[in-house]
């Protein structure tokens, strides 16, 4: 997590303004990960083979939308809302 955190810091400095945005989306995105998807794909998104879960790093929030709507395993995730979606894959992105 101190790695994903000082790569966004970096991100920031080095962009300047519009990325400032972007790296509160991610910040936001990582909050909702960790409380709804982590106990599944994992606490780095990596997924979790016991669970057959794949990993969902840079995954976009058109597939985030998507694996919501289509799979039982996120029937849980329906009141995600955009926005979070969005986050969500800000997040995701920063994850490699
Ligand atoms: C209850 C366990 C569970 C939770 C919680 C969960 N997932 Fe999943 N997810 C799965 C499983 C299992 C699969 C693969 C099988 C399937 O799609 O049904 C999957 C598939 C996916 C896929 C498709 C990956 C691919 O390569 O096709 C995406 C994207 C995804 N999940 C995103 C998320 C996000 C984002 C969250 C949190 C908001 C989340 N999942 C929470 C179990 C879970």
């Amino acid at each position: 997590m101190g790695k994903v955190l000082s790569g966004v810091a970096i991100d920031a400095m080095v962009c300047l303004a519009g990325s400032v945005s972007w790296a509160q989306d991610a910040a936001n995105g990582e909050k909702t990960f960790k409380a709804k998807c982590a106990p599944c794909h994992g606490p780095d998104a990596a997924g979790k083979p016991a669970m057959k879960s794949p990993s969902i790093k840079g995954k976009t929030a058109d597939e985030i939308q998507k694996a919501i709507a289509t799979s039982p395993k996120h029937a849980s995730l329906k009141s995600l809302t955009a926005d979070q979606v969005k986050e969500l894959a800000a997040y995701l992105g920063t994850l490699k």
